[in-house]
Order: C-alpha cells, then structure tokens, then sequence
C-alpha cells in the first residue's frame, strides 16, 4: 500500500491502532491546531527538546496539513505546495507520515504539541523499550506528537473517505525514535501526489524519512 522511501539512522516503528492507543491528544491535551483548509501548515515552532536526525539535532519543527513534518529552520516550497510540484524527496529533512494532498475539512483537525507530561513521557518509553529489545534504558525525555483526524483527499474526489493518523517523536535529547500511529479502519483514502523518482512514478501517498539532501 506505501511506498517506503528511505529508512535509515532514525528507528521507526508503525502501528495500526484504535483510537485509544493513541497519544492523548486534541484542544483537551492543549494541543495547537492547524486552519482548516487545503494545504494547511503551522508556523516554525521552537522545541524544548532536541530532536535529532541523520545525526543533526533539530530544536524547531513545522507541521504541514498533507501528512509531513520537517524538522529545522527550513521550509517546503509553499508554492510548490499549492501547485504540487514537490521537489521528491523532499529538500527539507522531513517525515512524512501520510504525504498527500490534504485538506484539512470541516471536520476534520491536524493537532500538534511537544510535552513533558509525565505519563506521556512514561508511554513514549514503554513503546521504546518494547520494539527495541537493546533500548531498556531508554527514558524519553520530550515528545513532539502531530495527529491528522479525519483528513479527506485536497481535490474532494472522495469526500465521504477520511484518514486519521499520527506520528510521535520521542527523544532523550540524544536518540531520536519516531512511532507512526495508524487508525484501524482509519485509513479509507490513499491517493498521492504524482511524482517521480529515479525514473519511478509513485500514486500513492508516501511513507518515510528525508535527510532533504536529495541522497539520503
Ligand atoms: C518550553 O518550556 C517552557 C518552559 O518550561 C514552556 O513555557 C514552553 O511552552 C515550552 N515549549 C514547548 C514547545 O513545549
Ligand atoms: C498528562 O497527560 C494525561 C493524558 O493526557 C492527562 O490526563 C494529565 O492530566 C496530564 N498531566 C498534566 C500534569 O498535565
């Protein structure tokens, strides 16, 4: 169903998930929330936390409403946004969760925080140290968490189809460990962008990692 792009250095791990498996989040959780519309994305934010990423540490971070975050001062291209023609992989360090194109609907909300709440932090370990059986001891020190609820295809060609997913990065100031959450159920909507990379053409929605370096 996805295509990976490329895995490498950051240690990921996917899950498909109910609802309550999920991180906490929402307005209750005080998360901040994108506008709704096509193409949607947040302001650079200053992170607590160092994030770090093919061995560079990020304390700044932006959430996009088509499935990707990217980490440091650097943006996407917003008008190659609107237009859809992005540069793939993306030029920015990046991790797309669910890249397509998005339109944050009616209802439909892309959340995002970084916290210290102590139980947050203790499920963010506990996940850790369950997938990487080298990691017991691992004590996660922040997390950045962005959820994607109900998000519907940006050209309308499916408007009663909505995904919801949720990416979870864990850090201890020195490793970084990112946890992909996927509803059960959840994902009814898969279209892409139409891209093209080293004479492939993908259609689907894109899964992985970028060094935005155009090799890694
Ligand atoms: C960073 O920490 C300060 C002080 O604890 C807090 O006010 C601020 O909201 C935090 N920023 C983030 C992005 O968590
Ligand atoms: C930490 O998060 C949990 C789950 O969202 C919440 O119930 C709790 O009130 C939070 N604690 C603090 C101190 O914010």
């Amino acid at each position: 169903m996805f295509v990976g792009w490329i895995f490498l250095q950051i240690l990921a791990f996917a899950n498909c998930v109910s609802d309550e498996d999920f991180f906490p989040f929402g307005e209750s959780a005080g998360d901040l929330k994108l506008p709704a519309r096509k193409h949607a994305f947040g302001k650079v934010l200053m992170l607590n936390g160092t994030y770090s990423f093919y061995n560079t540490g990020h304390k700044q971070l932006q959430v996009y409403g088509d499935g990707i975050i990217t980490l440091g001062k650097s943006s996407l291209s917003h008008t190659a946004l609107k237009h859809r023609k992005f540069p793939f992989p993306p030029n920015t360090p990046s991790v797309a969760v669910f890249y397509a194109p998005i339109e944050v609907g009616k209802l439909s909300e892309v959340f995002h925080r970084e916290t210290r709440n102590e139980s947050v932090l203790k499920k963010a370990t506990d996940h850790v140290r369950w997938s990487f059986t080298r990691e017991q001891d691992f004590v996660a020190s922040s997390v950045f968490i962005a959820t994607w609820k109900n998000v519907i295809h940006a050209d309308n060609r499916l408007p009663s189809k909505s995904n919801t997913f949720q990416v979870v990065l864990i850090t201890d100031g020195q490793r970084t460990f990112s946890l992909f959450n996927y509803k059960d159920n959840g994902l009814q909507w898969i279209k892409g962008y139409h891209v093209q990379y080293q004479g492939f053409r993908f259609f689907d929605a894109q899964v992985g990692f970028s060094a935005g370096d155009q090799v890694r």
